[in-house]
């Protein structure tokens, strides 16, 4: 998830550039750089780190010009470094790219065969090589000759595009990744979203899935990847700076709860095998023979996340798991060593807990594979293994987006494993596999379900406490929708196995305790049923999330939340997504500081 962004006019380019891509630095800050052109050539200043970093550099190197492009960079393929930041470059192009191409292996080798030169290890480079390639060859204009590039390249991508030889012309697509224009007098703007632009023109073209746009000072030509015209009438932006920079919504943590859908798709792509029976994990090779055990270590919701994650290996892969809060695995010397692996979660990469845990098996000799949402991340260098997650920057300091993207990468860890202990069929292998990108379409679906979860909300918000209850699976989605709440509505609740219910909790129903349900189609369902039962008996009030089609529910529950079907190792993707809008829509109606809870932090890198 980077920031782009273009100009071309007549001001001077540089400050343009530099101030959109500070309202695009909650989209990445691992890098940044400007390609501007002036004079016949065009000059890349770039540089690791944060957006200050470049512009100290650009003012010891100073790129003047009236037409340029941008890039701040959350790092996906490649460490964060001067090499890596965009813009890249080949001959006389040079290209900004927010996504993740899917085939740049095969295309970077086939280039690299003809005897191009790769100055980075990014897959952006190969646009750059491309469309330069198409030029050489003779292409009528840029606009044709990325035309061609894109018929070749499958993945997700916003880019945009100069060229050296004429500065009159930009062109920019998208696919996935989001692209809008800006159109000023004399004037034109491209950018990741219209937080980058909102300073200098309010006047909008929203580009479409699958449209390449030409740019000129004059304005935008839209045409979808065939060449064929698309009309789109401009729109006018009236949101304030702060609405925009929150994508519209009212909180960070509602615009990363609508990201999900693209945030697991980003995290799937490229790792489905062409078989889509197998997973490759991004050139983690373990020694899947020599493993005995797993133990995760996690802090916080990605505890939460290992728990299913134990389900899921001990289930498709049927090698045994542990699960252990790094809190507490670093100070009771745990009785590992090799042929353990111990697989640390991490969204930030950072946590210390997680990190002296790390430290702590390695000296004991176990293997160490880190998940993580943030590339060259502490706890990633730290690992023998890395693999991420791709959710982009998460600003919410309640978890959510990272929450599910976890949920992706340990199922696909499951499937790899599951493979290769032969515990796994390759029908089965493909049936989840085929479910799991079916995922986003289904999230989405959920997601969109806010108003009701509103009107839920308006009617417990007031509750002092709640349960959350689950089984299998669901036990640790039931933790994080306890979790959820807690965190941002400073509500008590519990997080309870259904199973367990009679042990305690069941003391604390009464009427004014709203218990949450998680009920979907499977195995637990008539057992989760007999809980809810035990529930309605004690007049506590039951908020279920259940499957579609679930004809039976409503006669149980107060209020049903009805989810997709699939399958059940996915589910806790989808049922954890009620939760987190109705801890939202709570903590929204009671009005706390929902991005910043009281007394939480994102990243806790103290003990
Ligand atoms: C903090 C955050 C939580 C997060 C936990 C672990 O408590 O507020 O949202 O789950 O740290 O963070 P990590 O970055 O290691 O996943």
């Amino acid at each position: 998830m980077c920031g782009i962004v273009g100009y071309v006019g007549t001001r001077q380019a540089t400050p343009l550039l530099v101030g959109g891509l500070r309202k695009l630095e909650y989209r990445g800050y691992d890098s940044a750089g400007v390609a501007v052109w002036n004079d016949g050539v065009t000059r890349v200043v770039r540089c690791r780190g944060k957006l200050a970093n470049l512009e100290e550099k650009l003012l010891k190197e100073p790129a003047p010009g009236t037409t340029g492009i941008g890039h701040t960079r959350w790092a996906t393929h490649g460490r964060p470094s001067d090499e890596n930041a965009h813009p890249h470059r080949s001959g006389s192009i040079t290209v900004v790219h927010n996504g993740i191409i899917e085939n740049h292996l095969a295309l970077r080798q086939e280039l690299v065969a003809a005897g191009a030169k790769f100055t980075s290890e990014t897959d952006t480079e190969i646009f750059a090589h491309l469309i330069d390639r198409a030029m050489t060859a003779g292409a009528a204009d840029l606009t044709t000759a990325v035309r061609g590039v894109l018929a070749r390249v499958h993945g997700a991508f916003a880019i945009v595009v100069l060229n050296e030889k004429d500065p009159t012309t930009m062109v920019a697509a998208k696919n996935s990744s989001p692209l809008v224009v800006g159109l000023g007098e004399g004037e034109t703007f491209v950018a990741s979203d219209v937080t980058a632009i909102l300073a200098e023109t309010r006047k909008v073209l929203f580009i479409e899935e699958g449209e390449l746009v030409t740019v000129t000072a004059k304005g935008a030509v839209i045409t979808d990847f065939e060449g064929r015209p698309r009309q789109r009438e401009p729109k006018t932006i009236t949101w304030s700076a702060l609405q925009a920079e929150k994508g519209g919504f009212k909180h960070y943590m509602l615009k990363e709860i609508h990201e999900q859908p693209r945030s697991v798709a980003d995290t799937l792509v490229g790792r489905i095998g062409a078989e889509q029976d197998d997973v490759s994990l991004d050139g983690v090779n373990l020694d899947v023979a020599s493993i005995r055990r797993i133990i995760f270590v996690a802090c916080g919701t990605s505890y939460h996340s290992s728990l299913v994650g134990e389900f899921l290996i001990e289930s498709l892969a049927r090698i045994p798991v542990e699960v252990d809060l790094a809190s507490e695995f670093r100070y009771r010397d745990p009785i590992i060593g090799p042929g353990d692996l111990v697989v640390a979660i991490s969204q930030s990469g950072e946590t210390l807990d997680t990190m002296e845990a790390v430290r702590e098996a390695k000296k004991k000799g176990a293997k160490i594979l880190a998940i993580s949402n943030v590339l060259e991340s502490s706890i990633p260098r730290l690992a023998d293994y890395a693999f991420y997650t791709h959710a982009g920057p998460e600003i919410g300091v309640a978890s959510t987006k990272a929450f599910t993207t976890q949920l992706v990468a340990l199922t696909l860890l499951a499937i790899h494993l599951g493979r290769r202990t032969k515990k796994l069929s390759s029908e089965r292998a493909r049936e989840l596999l085929g479910e799991l990108l079916q995922l986003p379409n289904k999230m989405r679906d959920v997601v969109e379900s806010g108003a009701q979860l509103q009107a839920i909300a308006r009617r417990y918000g007031h509750a002092e406490g709640f349960l959350f209850l689950g089984r299998g699976t669901q036990y640790p989605i039931a933790l994080e929708g306890a979790l959820k709440l807690k965190e941002i509505s400073y509500i008590h609740a519990e997080g309870y196995a259904a199973g367990e219910m009679k042990h305690g909790p069941i003391a604390l129903i009464d009427e004014d305790l709203p218990v949450v349900v998680l009920a979907p189609r499977g195995t637990h369902y008539e057992k989760v049923i007999s809980n809810l039962a035990e529930v309605r008996a004690r007049q506590g009030k039951v908020i279920a999330v259940a499957t579609r089609g679930d004809s039976n529910i409503g006669n149980s529950a107060d209020d049903v939340i009805l989810i997709p079907d699939s399958a059940p190792e996915l589910q806790p993707i989808l049922t954890v997504l009620p939760l987190q809008l109705l801890s939202y829509y709570v903590a929204d109606f009671k009005g706390t500081d929902i991005d910043q809870p009281r007394n939480l932090a994102k990243s806790v890198t103290v003990e």
